[in-house]
């Protein structure tokens, strides 16, 4: 039987089915307690915690328990570098800074600029590298407090992990790594060793501090199965199991299943495109679940559920609760057509392109701040 959904590091497909994710990983549901038990302390609900954006977990409560008895985590998360940044990729990384402004918390951003070097059969590491400083911009134009946020680039820090990086591949086999990324006798072996490499900043600032210190990874849940192996190795070097909260995916414009992606350029919205571009793209290419025709459309209601941009100013871009539900009925109810929704969505999103494009001008100076000095 074909698989209706497909989630791995490597592939995205389908129509993504979270509950059963949720079963098939073996992740826990984000619940109403854990998430009273996070706004205890943080005063409020990030927006993306409200609207289930982060919907599973490993181990949150554990570290609520510690940060309770006074232990604070650290966060950790990363980017590959091998193209643009696109709003999805935002997901976690506006949740780090969140969570870094409400708990006070160090930051790891890893780079791994070998990640799709290897996986990616025409990428250079000429091309890596422009992308890499393009997408330490993003980052940096988040807002992350460069005294507590320390980027890591797994070959320009390779003195700091490598030896890390070692003590974890030592303790993964062969077949388990076949097994969990579908990897075969054909993969080339750097592709077979690379998950020892994001393992490492789960547990270096406790290597570093030469104490155990609590570790959280916001993520996008296709990232998973690296951390479903890491976890079983670090305890086996002395360490604490690091805990995760796992985001849904940013559906591409197209609707079709998947997740946004950059190399579709077409259905990404990317950091850098320009209001005009924007506009370009979900003018033609957003999902809509509006009627074929306006009389149609007013007579009989469009469908939200099923609306591209309509998932994006729920997820995203309309953090007002009233604002949205209103929009939820007028285009039920055939008031607001598709254009104006679409219109709604492109300024908010041009708002955001804005202000996100200046904060990445002058994060260029900013670079060499927020990579990691031993
Ligand atoms: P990468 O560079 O492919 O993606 C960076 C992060 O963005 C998430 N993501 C998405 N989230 C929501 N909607 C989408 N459409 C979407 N597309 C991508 C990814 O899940 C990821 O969290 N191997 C990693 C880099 C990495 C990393 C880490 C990620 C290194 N260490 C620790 C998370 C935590 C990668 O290739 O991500």
């Amino acid at each position: 039987m074909k698989e209706e959904f497909r989630v791995t590091p490597w592939e995205v497909s389908g129509k993504i089915d979270y509950s059963k994710l949720i079963k098939q990983f073996g992740v826990s549901k984000l619940d109403k307690e854990l998430l009273k038990r996070i706004e205890k302390h943080a005063g409020e609900l990030h927006l993306f915690l409200r609207r289930k954006v982060f919907f599973a977990h490993r181990d949150l409560n554990w570290l609520l328990d510690e940060y309770e008895k006074g232990n604070k985590f650290f966060l950790y998360t990363g980017r590959a570098p091998s193209g643009a940044v696109h709003l999805g990729h935002l997901f976690p990384w506006i949740l780090c800074k969140w969570l870094q402004d409400k708990f006070g918390a160090e930051m790891w951003f890893q780079f791994p600029d070998e990640e799709k070097f290897l996986f990616k059969k025409n990428l250079s590491f000429e091309d890596v590298e422009k992308s890499l400083n393009e997408n330490m911009l993003d980052v940096i134009a988040l807002g992350f407090d460069p005294k507590k946020t320390h980027f890591l680039v797994d070959t320009k820090h390779a003195n700091l992990m490598y030896k890390e990086a070692c003590k974890v591949a030592k303790k993964i086999t062969f077949s388990t790594v076949k097994a969990s990324f579908g990897l075969n006798d054909s993969s080339n072996i750097g592709s077979i060793f690379y998950t020892s490499m994001q393992a490492v900043p789960a547990f270096l600032p406790s290597v570093l501090k030469k104490k155990k210190i609590p570790c959280l990874i916001p993520l996008g849940v296709d990232q998973d199965p690296h951390f479903r192996i890491a976890r079983d190795v670090i305890p086996k070097l002395g360490y604490d199991k690091p805990a995760l909260i796992h985001n849904v995916f940013l559906p591409p414009l197209s609707g079709m299943g998947g997740k946004m992606s950059s190399s579709e350029s077409n259905v990404a919205i990317l950091t850098t495109d320009s209001p005009k571009e924007v506009r370009r793209k979900i003018n033609k290419y957003a999902f809509s679940g509006g009627r074929a025709t306006i009389e149609e459309h007013r007579k009989k209601g469009g469908n939200p559920d099923v609306d591209v941009s309509f998932q994006y100013l729920r997820m995203f871009f309309e953090p007002d609760d009233k604002k949205l539900q209103k929009i939820y009925e007028d285009y039920k109810s055939g008031e607001l057509l598709t254009s104006e929704l679409k219109d709604i969505l492109i300024k908010k999103i041009n708002n955001f392109l804005a202000k996100h494009q200046k904060k990445r001008k002058l994060a260029k100076k900013q670079i060499s701040k927020f990579l990691y000095k031993d």
